[in-house]
């Protein structure tokens, strides 16, 4: 595909000269339109479109045109294009947008400095992911919003290489968040139903695989790992957040595990760090019967730090983590490590058990059934 092409291969995404702190300006905006006129190479198709939806959501905010009819193909695409982009806020498109104008514009050996508006401190640039760092603070925002921000296998490899590059960077600690009203809807459960040529014990190796690495990730970070859960957190993003430091969210969050209701198991190294965080049994209902807990009683269990209410969370999560910026960087990655490496070794073993239990799963009747279900019950919506 054009835009992965592209995205991969052309690495140096952009440097701050030029660039404002929170998103691109309109002066920026206006730029980017004009160096994407003079661009000599045609993008393709796929990304035409994606640069067609930023610039309409940017423009005119969130799509609300009537669906175009069966038969009007162009149109039609171009809708679903923008519609794709949920409810990303303008100034979000508007980012998103220069940022991807700046990676063509690289790609055609030109400067983007200009135009780019996040500055990614490694030079990576990620197709669904936000990455920045700002005020010492490097920011992983998951990007798919129309689809919950479900993880696809393309974005647990860009959140590996992510957390890979905030390891190295200058930043002091590394935030995650999700884009839209939620945090992140778990596993893309679609990526079941693409079965690769080597059938479903393949898929399951590969799929096995890439958890492991995923898992280990986090577990490796040397800095301190902070989630701002900014709504509802399903699935792998609610069992890693047992491998991270500090998390504040929304009161509008909820947390849900519904492993077993999948025909799964738990993963994250939750089976290990959530009976340490909240006991046996609360883990138990949580892990083995799905029980879906609110962000109080996630705090109250210990699995989160603290709630915030909605209106003031990001204002009020942003002075705190502000504040913890000014902290020296080595005490703080040095503290985490401290606390962290007594459990390594375990860590490593509970991964690798659960990666193998959930690889049978993944080609068990019991798992097939219940992805069929899903889709089945939405098709009927
Ligand atoms: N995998 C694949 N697609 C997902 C998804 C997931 N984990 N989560 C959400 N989506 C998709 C929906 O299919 C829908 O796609 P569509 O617009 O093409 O129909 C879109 O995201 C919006 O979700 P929708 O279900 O319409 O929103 P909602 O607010 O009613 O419900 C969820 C949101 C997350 C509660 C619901 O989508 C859900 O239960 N998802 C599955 C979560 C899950 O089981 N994850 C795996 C855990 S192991």
């Amino acid at each position: 595909c054009p835009s992965s092409q592209l995205s991969r291969s052309e690495g140096v995404l952009c440097s701050l000269i030029g660039c404002l702190s929170s998103g691109a300006t309109v002066e920026q905006f206006e730029q980017a339109k004009s160096k994407l006129s003079a661009l000599k190479k045609d993008p393709g198709n796929e990304l035409k479109l994606k640069i067609y939806a930023l610039f309409k959501q940017a423009t005119q905010g969130p799509c609300n045109t009537p669906k175009p009819g069966m038969l009007d193909f162009v149109n039609k695409v171009k809708w679903d294009a923008w519609k794709s982009l949920g409810s990303i806020s303008q100034d979000e498109a508007r980012e998103q947008y220069c940022n991807l104008i700046g990676s063509l514009v690289e790609a055609e050996g030109g400067s983007s400095a200009q135009v780019a508006a996040t500055p990614a401190g490694g030079g990576a640039t990620y197709e669904t992911l936000l990455v920045s760092t700002e005020d010492d603070i490097t920011t992983i925002k998951l990007n798919r919003p129309a689809k919950k921000n479900a993880i696809t296998p393309e974005m647990y490899n860009e959140i590996i290489a992510a957390l890979e590059q905030a390891a190295k960077d200058e930043s002091k600690f590394a935030v995650f968040t999700g884009a839209g009203d939620f945090y992140c809807s778990g596993n893309d459960l679609s990526n079941f139903t693409k079965i690769s040529e080597g059938g479903v014990q393949e898929m399951a190796r590969q799929g096995a695989e890439l958890l492991r690495r995923y898992v280990r990730a986090y577990i490796d970070f040397p800095k301190p790992l902070v989630a701002v859960v900014n709504g509802p957190a399903v699935g792998i993003s609610v069992t890693v957040l047992g491998l991270f430091d500090l998390i504040y969210a929304t009161e509008r969050a909820t947390f849900h595990t519904p492993f077993t209701q999948l025909g799964q198991s738990a993963e994250g190294c939750s089976s290990y760090t959530f009976p340490r965080i909240m006991g046996p049994t609360k883990a138990s209902e949580m892990l083995l019967f799905n029980k879906k807990l609110t962000a109080s009683r996630a705090c109250e269990l210990g699995l989160i730090t603290e709630v915030f209410p909605d209106s003031s969370f990001q204002s009020e999560v942003q002075t705190r983590l502000k504040a913890y910026a000014r902290l020296p960087p080595q005490s703080l990655a040095l503290s985490k490590q401290l606390v962290r490496s007594v459990d390594k070794e375990r860590l490593y073993a509970v991964n690798d058990a659960e990666v193998e239990r959930l690889t049978e799963r993944w080609t068990s009747e019991e798992c097939f059934n219940a992805v069929m279900s899903f889709f089945q019950a939405k098709a009927k919506l």
